[in-house]
């Protein structure tokens, strides 16, 4: 069987995207399905190509025993055939997905939260690139939870 693709994109991704990027590797590791599934991440916005992670979410992750890595690049058109799950962090780059690049597929396109159960509808996961540590810590436990709700939709929608 063919592993499901999800994409996580934010806007410079190096933040938030990285994170959440970090965040599902870990817990498809935990949860023996690395074999089943890929992850990347990309930003809206081209600012930022090329370089690593923001310091700040590296050490927040680190300090939970998650690695966030990569080098940030900009989703493109053909993204939208190699993945099956393009999950955007907030509601500005759900937006800029859904009018952007041709090749758009908008049944492959959701809010990262709203695979969090216990998440209001239409929820984001703020940008913490201009405020302090604890705009990391919050990415990170928003992170976790849709994630933790995205991997049981998985299981339960690719019989994994
Ligand atoms: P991200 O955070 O979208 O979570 O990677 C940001 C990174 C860079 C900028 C804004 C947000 N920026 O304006 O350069």
């Amino acid at each position: 069987m063919s592993p499901v693709r999800v994409c996580f994109v934010c806007l410079g991704n190096i933040c938030r995207s990285p994170t959440a990027e970090g965040v599902f590797r870990h817990l498809i590791e935990r949860e023996g399905l690395a074999h089943a599934v890929e992850a990347d991440s990309a930003g809206t916005a081209a600012y930022h190509t090329g370089e690593p992670p923001d310091r700040r979410a590296t050490a927040a992750a680190r300090a939970r025993g998650i690695t966030v890595s990569g080098a940030a690049r900009q989703f493109k058109a053909p993204d939208w055939e190699r993945f099956d799950y393009v999950l955007a962090m907030d509601r500005d780059n759900f937006d800029d997905l859904s009018r952007g690049s041709a090749g758009r597929h908008p049944d492959k396109l959701f809010l990262l939260r709203q695979f969090d159960p216990a998440s209001p509808q239409h929820a984001s996961v703020p940008d913490p690139y201009y405020g302090g540590a604890e705009g990391f810590e919050e990415v990170l436990d928003l992170c976790e939870a849709a994630c933790r709700g995205l991997i049981a939709h998985l299981r339960q929608r690719h019989g994994l």
